[in-house]
């Protein structure tokens, strides 16, 4: 039996899968990539979409079930303007381009982030594209598109007050679940493992709630440079935690 059929396999039969569920990834490094190399940093940005394309496929053939990049920050607006033209230039493309791919692959896709920002254009795309790969299951790609995890939960709490000012929920009975049903992560895992390239050890407001118990791994490549081979890296590193939640684990 292959690797990729023995994994499948443990995930059916519901036993403890060697690979993470959902790996959800700080994509870091473009500019670095770039100016290592004298050429200009939207060259690194286009590399990184190469890089987004590898991981897509070999997320899907390692059983990765769901798997998050975050492309885009709600911070990220403070870059200079070209450079956010670029990166939303490179978002569309990508989606035009690749949509049928992803499709044909079995992945669902999903954006997560603040839309209302976003041009009309590229919010149409995304409506296109969470519709047509719905029914997808092998791998669920969510990309994270003007997202930040305050922003995400500010519009949460923005949303739980309204309804209960509405009478439709009560507010003695909001808990830890209403949150996280009111997340634009609603209907995803939490991740299992986060990693981030570039070398910085820090999140970047990146999925604030849902990270309460995931594993780290900061890899010193950049971005563009990643390979199977480096998620396969962080699976195996993932692999030798222990995992308590707060617990003491067995003995
Ligand atoms: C961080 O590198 C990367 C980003 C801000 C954007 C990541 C975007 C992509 C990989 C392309 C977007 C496309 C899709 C399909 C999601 P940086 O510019 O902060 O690098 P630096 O820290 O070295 O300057």
């Amino acid at each position: 039996m292959s690797v990729l059929a023995k994994q499948s396999a443990s995930f059916e039969h519901g036993s403890q899968p060697s690979v993470p569920r959902h790996v959800a990834i700080i994509m870091d490094g473009n500019g670095r990539w770039a100016s290592a190399r004298g050429v200009p940093r939207a060259e690194g940005h286009r590399r990184g979409v190469d890089a987004v394309r590898e991981t897509i496929r070999a997320a899907a053939e390692l059983g990765i079930k769901h798997l998050t990049l975050f492309g885009f920050s709600s911070e990220n607006w403070s870059r200079p303007r070209d450079e956010i033209e670029l990166l939303f230039g490179l978002f569309r493309s990508y989606i035009r381009n690749d949509l049928r791919q992803l499709d044909e692959a079995g992945a669902r896709v999903k954006v997560i982030g603040r839309r209302t920002d976003l041009p009309p254009d590229i919010r149409l795309l995304i409506d296109e594209a969470e519709r047509r790969t719905d029914a997808n299951r092998r791998v669920q790609v969510n990309f994270a598109f003007n997202y930040g995890g305050r922003d995400e939960i500010t519009r949460a709490v923005a949303r739980i007050a309204a309804e209960a000012a509405d009478g439709l929920l009560d507010p003695e009975a909001v808990n830890e679940g209403t949150i996280a049903d009111h997340l634009d992560t609603a209907s995803i895992p939490d991740p299992d493992l986060i990693i981030r390239t570039g070398g910085e050890l820090r999140l970047s407001n990146f999925l604030l709630w849902q990270c309460a118990y995931s594993e780290f791994v900061f890899l010193p490549i950049y971005w563009p440079d990643f390979r199977k081979d480096d998620l396969e890296e962080a699976l195996g590193l993932f692999e030798g935690r222990s995992r308590r939640y707060g617990g003491i684990g067995a003995r």
